[in-house]
């Protein structure tokens, strides 16, 4: 006899998310979660991050208001200002939540779980079964070996959220997601930023013109970054650090922040001991999220592949859907959006070029990139950037790329392109609204389709 239908494992996007679908279901669930739910998204992650962004922005309209005719002036930032408007907007969608796990029925359980059966698992003392459990124990900041982090002058993006200044200057390790949000927020409001990636360019996941938009404006900005460059060494100074890097070149700074990637929680819950296949930490799932081990599903950051908030919450209705029996669709990876929120944003959903020409033959691809310089909305706004489209030829679009202020925003219908398999002409005959950033995606169709309007073929 079991307890419950579903245990999860976890309250994060992946963990709540299989919650309340499971009970929408009618299964009964128990969710087991040591700190708050909603996990590092909410808490540590997407939303203080995002928050923190958009005070940055709000800095520079005061700081660039003369371009537009506007008498302002940023006289300053007020960290603890900043930081209680971004706790505000984590303190409500919270309550939120914990309203929502309470409506829904759902046991919550406070405490540390551990796997200790393959449909058990024990919570301070207690043994919780369920005929399916669903690990959902999501990721930390890693580091890299030899680099302690202390949580002073060297941290990691909880830290970062925590600070209770604007450092003065800072050395950011990685220029990966973390590292370029943490970079534009922080140059915003006045620190003097250096990133540090050992790859030859930032945002080294997305298209390689979206990274080569991101350097341009950075550039721009003020923002320094130093690509192709591993990190050596840091040492602690009375002012900060000294960090080396590859060639034997420092920087001084007040903080090294070190955003080198996120890690699945996995070790110590019991995962090995009932003999779940897992890789360099990571637990392996077939696609309809089971692990080898049967009732046992996994969800989130500890699978394999994006971890993005949003795919917690699809392969968290996912897994209830297939407990419940309603045999639901797997989730196609390369159909999930993606958002940088730094300034410009980037965003993107679908195949690199890269990626669709080795999936489908470089001949086989067509790319057609509009430039934000003949979209109106993007003129007013005074941002720089493009759309980009990576189509099939005689086919559909496989991919979208976008980088410019706000165009995080278009991604709501570049992934119906992506996911519906659009064709450049099926877009171009859609009416875009004029005068918004949303029309650049219309116009960009319309050039692939061969009919430009402000562009040229
Ligand atoms: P990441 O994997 O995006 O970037 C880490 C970067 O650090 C890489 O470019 C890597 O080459 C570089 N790196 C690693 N070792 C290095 C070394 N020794 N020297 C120099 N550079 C080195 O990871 P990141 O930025 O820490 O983000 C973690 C996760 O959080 C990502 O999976 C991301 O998707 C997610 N996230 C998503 C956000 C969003 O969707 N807007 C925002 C923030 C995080």
């Amino acid at each position: 006899m079991s307890d419950y239908d579903v245990v999860i494992l976890g309250g994060g996007s992946g963990g709540y998310a299989c919650a309340l679908r499971a009970s929408q279901l009618g299964l009964s669930v128990a969710l087991i979660e040591k700190d708050k739910v909603g996990g590092t998204c909410l808490h540590r992650g997407c939303i203080p991050t995002k928050a923190l962004l958009h005070a940055a922005e709000v800095a520079d309209s005061a700081r660039e208001s003369e371009q537009f005719g506007v008498i302002a002036e940023l006289a300053g930032i007020d960290m603890n200002g900043v930081n209680s408007y971004k706790d505000g907007v984590v303190d409500k969608l919270y309550k939120g939540l914990q309203g929502l796990i309470k409506a829904a029925k759902v046991d919550y359980i406070e405490g540390t779980g551990k796997l200790v059966a393959p449909t058990t698992v024990e919570v301070d003392g207690r043994r919780v079964t369920g005929k399916n459990v669903v690990l959902a124990t999501g990721s930390y900041s890693k580091t890299i070996p030899g680099l302690d982090v202390d949580g002073v002058k060297v941290i990691a993006s909880e830290h970062a959220l925590r600070l209770d200044r604007v450092p003065k200057s800072a050395v950011i390790l990685g220029g990966g997601v973390i590292g370029v949000e943490f970079a534009s927020a922080w140059h915003s409001f006045g620190t003097e930023v250096t990133i540090v990636e050992a790859l030859p360019r930032l945002v080294a996941a997305e298209d390689a013109d979206c990274s080569k938009q991101v350097e341009r404006t950075f550039r721009k900005r003020g923002i320094k970054f130093k690509t192709g460059k591993p990190f050596e060494s840091v040492k602690h100074t009375d002012a900060g650090v000294t960090v080396t890097i590859a060639g034997g070149e420092t920087i001084e700074a007040e903080l090294l922040l070190v955003a080198v990637g996120r890690g699945p929680v996995t070790q110590g819950i019991g995962y090995e001991e009932q003999g779940v296949a897992m890789d360099r930490g990571f637990v392996l799932t077939d696609e309809r999220l089971r692990t080898n081990v049967a009732g046992v599903f996994a969800v989130g950051d500890i699978v394999p592949g994006m971890q993005l908030a949003h795919r917690g919450f699809a392969q968290g209705i996912f897994v209830a859907e297939e407990i419940g029996g309603l045999n639901p669709k797997p989730i196609d990876e390369a159909g999930i959006p993606r958002v940088t929120y730094c300034e410009p944003e980037v965003a993107s959903v679908g195949l690199t070029e890269e990626k669709a020409k080795e999936q489908y033959g470089a001949d086989k691809i067509k790319t057609y990139n509009y430039n934000l310089g003949g979209n109106g909305k993007s003129q007013i706004l005074k941002t720089q950037g493009f759309v980009k489209l990576v189509g099939v030829v005689d086919g559909p679009v496989v991919g979208v790329h976008m980088v410019g202020s706000r165009v995080g925003e278009l991604i709501g219908e570049a992934q119906l392109i992506y996911n519906w398999e659009a064709f450049p002409s099926d877009v171009a005959q859609l009416v875009h609204m004029h005068p918004t950033q949303n029309e650049a995606l219309g116009e960009a169709h319309l050039a692939l389709a061969g009919k430009p309007l402000h562009a040229h073929a």
